[in-house]
């Protein structure tokens, strides 16, 4: 007989710990769950009005749960003792150091994740890898946790990857297209994978949860990220040739996506994807693959990385060629800083490569996002290697679009917020010096309107 779970924590509340474990909470109220984060600026968001992550209905699903069966805390060793499930969902950015510096996952969190909870468990724990991992990770995790256990507790180690999208999160958790489960064969991982199933059938059909082997589910987050990444980096690259050529990527997104076999989804031309996992996790793939000996493979997918630098670049280029081949001192309006819309994230956003080197042509910048604040901005723009004098002078955070627009000699749309579709274009037309340009990263405004009030307009994928 299976002793049910009965207490969940999880190690790590960031984008991916507190949400999933605020629906798990939500979906099975008989679960005592808590979030443990050694960051108490986290934990104390997390427990405040602000939650630090913004996602479309999540602050409803927190406030339903919290103090009820949802709890966040600093007091990691706690929460690791009376866990009967722990979910491993902490970083795994691309090492920066030593040996795959810029390619390879930086382990050191699962690491010490894994040495505290050796330290800490008693009795039987399941031990669930959530972050993006390289293939592999569970047999270090399983030898970390034998060769330190000091109060002879067992272990059983899950992967169960995450594949919500933010600015979606609420719903892809609500409705996941799949649970992923990966575990042992042997009884003792049969019914781990039997335990975590039963949490995720509380909402999720059975026929959506799958179980493979651990190698098998480790491997296919890092796939499913590459593949996906992959459909933007095509469409991109056919976005530089509609340009060419007077044709319509979005016309020609349509058309293929329409064949059952390609799918509509993914399709949408951009200046470039952004997000804290694409680059990182393809990254981690062409490690492996040089690491496992297979130079083409990883070649292969080094592309889609390179495409997409390659994209952001071009953009930036269009930008000062088409303002008469110099932008110093010029003031440029940028309508959006996230990575994409309905996330106040900026990992890895284009926004950050454009910017940078917009003002490393001396381009004075008047940024507005509508859920991103002033200190983000400009922490990741510094990170970005923009010196500080030119982040003084050169850098004007805006809290209204209107006001960015003031006295500028271009706007440049680099997030597909919805509130930009349908502004006042008379009003920003007026507001700007002229000729007024417009450069469309993302495809979302209305290029007829806009020509129609006057302005010169570019947008990513359009010959015409
Ligand atoms: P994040 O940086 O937002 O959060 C990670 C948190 O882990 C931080 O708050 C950090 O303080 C905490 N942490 C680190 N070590 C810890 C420890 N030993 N104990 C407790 N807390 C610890 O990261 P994220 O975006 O939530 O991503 C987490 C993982 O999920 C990554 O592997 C990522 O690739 C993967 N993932 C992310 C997304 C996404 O949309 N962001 C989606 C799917 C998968
Ligand atoms: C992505 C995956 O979609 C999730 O399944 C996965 O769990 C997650 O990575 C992860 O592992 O972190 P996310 O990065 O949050 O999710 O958001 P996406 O919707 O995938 O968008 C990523 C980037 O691609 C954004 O910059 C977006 O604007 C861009 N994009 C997306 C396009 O340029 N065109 C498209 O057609 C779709």
């Amino acid at each position: 007989m299976l002793t049910p779970i009965k207490t969940i924590c999880c190690l790590g509340a960031g984008y991916v710990g507190g949400p999933t474990m605020a629906m798990i909470a939500a979906k099975c109220p008989h679960l005592q769950v808590t979030v443990a984060d050694y960051n108490p600026q986290r934990i104390a968001a997390w427990n405040s009005d602000e939650l630090p992550v913004y996602e479309p209905g999540l602050k409803e699903i927190v406030a339903s749960v919290i103090g009820k069966n949802l709890f966040f805390t600093t007091e990691i060793r706690e929460a690791i003792r009376t866990a009967d499930l722990i979910f491993v969902c902490v970083g795994t950015p691309t090492k920066s150091y030593g040996i795959g510096a810029g390619r390879a996952a930086d382990l050191r969190y699962i690491e010490s994740a894994a040495r505290l909870i050796a330290e800490v468990a008693e009795g039987n724990k399941i031990i669930v890898e959530k972050s993006t991992i390289p293939v592999k990770t569970a047999t270090a995790i399983q030898s970390i946790l034998e060769a330190n256990s000091m109060h002879g507790a067992t272990f059983q180690v899950l992967s169960n990857p995450e594949f919500l999208a933010e600015g979606t999160a609420v719903e892809d958790m609500e409705s996941p297209d799949r649970i992923l489960i990966g575990g042992q064969s042997d009884p003792a991982g049969l019914a781990a994978v039997k335990k975590l199933s039963d949490i995720y059938a509380a909402w999720i059909p059975r026929e959506r949860i799958i179980t493979t082997n651990l190698w098998s589910s480790e491997l296919s987050k890092l796939v499913a990220n590459a593949f996906l990444a992959q459909r933007i980096s095509s469409i991109n690259s056919i976005s530089a040739l509609c340009e060419a050529t007077g044709a319509d990527v979005d016309e020609v997104g349509r058309a293929i996506g329409m064949d059952s076999r390609i799918g509509k989804k993914f399709l949408k031309a951009s200046v470039g994807f952004g997000g804290s996992c694409f680059q990182k996790d393809i990254l981690n793939l062409v490690y492996l693959c040089e690491a496992f000996h297979l130079p083409e493979v990883a070649e292969y997918w080094r592309q889609v990385v390179h495409i997409n630098d390659w994209q952001k670049s071009r953009f930036v280029e269009k930008i000062v060629r088409t303002l008469f081949n110099t932008v110093n001192g010029k003031r440029i309006a940028v309508f959006g800083f996230a990575f994409k819309k309905d996330t106040n994230d900026t990992r890895e956003s284009a926004a950050i490569h454009v910017c940078r080197n917009l003002l490393l042509e001396h381009a004075k910048l008047a940024i507005y996002d509508p859920r991103v604040d002033e200190e983000a901005i400009l922490t990741d723009l510094q990170g970005a290697g923009v010196p500080q004098e030119l982040l003084e002078t050169h850098v004007h955070i805006c809290t209204d679009p209107y006001q960015a627009v003031e006295g500028a000699h271009a706007l440049a749309t680099l997030t597909e917020w919805d509130e930009f579709r349908s502004m006042d274009f008379a009003r920003i037309f007026d507001l700007m010096l002229k000729p007024a340009f417009v450069f469309d990263g993302r495809a979302v405004l209305p290029a007829e309107e806009l020509k129609a009030h006057g302005f010169d307009v570019f947008s990513i994928g359009k010959g015409i």
